[in-house]
């Protein structure tokens, strides 16, 4: 039985960078959908449901992408309501790599540093990377301050976070200029996943945090989102303080984002969201 995985991108245009993925992680046939919402996907999903035997069902899988976050959560949640009784296939939600990219980065810091009781802080805590890194760190047991250069959008945020994790300490806090001293006192864990090419700290503001163990900056485009860090930083140390750049997290995000694809063929009932996908990236490294 041939493995057919279907994606179902949010975007007008299925996404080249995911299909790439999904050829590199052996699925035999690629069927790519654009302009997928909550209100078009049924006939989609019984297509995928209703065309192979129960004990077939698992040779098919669904991939969801796009550009924006919670139009994939929408799509998911939409296509999961679908299924009924055997009539289900597996899925995975990446949406613009939020998924494999929070997990790779989260599950980078833990080399070096029990999660469980550690100070974090998230900057750019609000967008999608952000957010589920935020999302993983609580669910690891660290207390993580989630920044926006908004408090109030700082404190949505959190209050999402405390609904998808039960007993999460987190606490908005503000990015801007004047509350980011009080947001990184006493750190020991800080990613950095603000927008493309946005800066946030200079070096001498990392360095100058005694207490800092391990940073991540997801940012690839320069000027990068903390001064002094390579993008192909894998762990290298640097004054005192474990560093991972862009690149250096990159690697293991595609490795994490093949190896799902994959075992979207083992079961017809896996969901493989922000965190499963980081399931799979603890079991890969
Ligand atoms: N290494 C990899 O494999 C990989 C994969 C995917 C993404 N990425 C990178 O990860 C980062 C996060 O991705 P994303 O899609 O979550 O980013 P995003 O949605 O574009 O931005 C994240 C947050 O940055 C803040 N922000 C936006 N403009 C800003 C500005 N001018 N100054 C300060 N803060 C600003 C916003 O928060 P507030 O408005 O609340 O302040 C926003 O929610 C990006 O740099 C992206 O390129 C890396």
């Amino acid at each position: 039985m041939k493995r057919i995985l279907i994606q179902l991108d949010t975007d007008a245009r299925p996404s080249v960078f995911d299909r790439v993925v999904a050829v590199d992680a052996g699925c035999e046939q690629l069927f790519s959908y654009g302009g997928i919402t909550p209100e078009n996907v049924v006939p989609l999903i019984h297509g995928a449901i209703f065309t192979r035997g129960p004990q077939d069902l698992k040779s098919t899988a669904i991939f969801v992408g796009g550009s924006q976050s919670d139009a994939g959560e929408a799509v998911l949640k939409k296509i999961t309501e679908s299924f009924f009784g055997p009539f289900r296939v597996s899925v995975m939600l990446d949406a613009n790599g939020s998924n494999t990219t929070a997990a790779a980065a989260v599950q980078s810091v833990t080399h070096h540093l029990e999660l469980n009781g550690a100070e974090a802080v998230v900057l750019g805590g609000t967008g999608p990377v952000g957010f589920r890194a935020a999302q993983l760190l609580a669910l690891s047991g660290a207390t993580v301050r989630v920044a926006s250069r908004v408090l109030e959008r700082a404190e949505t945020a959190c209050s999402k976070l405390r609904g998808l994790v039960e007993g999460a300490k987190v606490i908005p806090a503000e990015a801007s200029d004047d509350g980011l001293a009080a947001t990184l006192d006493g750190a020991q864990v800080l990613i950095s996943a603000g927008a493309a090419g946005v800066r946030f700290l200079t070096a001498d503001e990392w360095r100058s945090l005694d207490t800092l163990k391990v940073l991540v900056d997801l940012n690839a485009v320069p000027p990068a989102g903390l001064e002094g860090v390579e993008p192909t930083d894998k762990g290298i140390e640097r004054d005192g303080v474990i560093c991972y750049g862009a690149i250096g997290v990159g690697g293991f995000k595609m490795k994490i984002h093949k190896a799902a694809i994959e075992r979207l063929f083992a079961a017809n009932d896996q969901i493989f969201n922000t965190v499963t996908i980081h399931e799979i990236a603890s079991e890969l490294s």
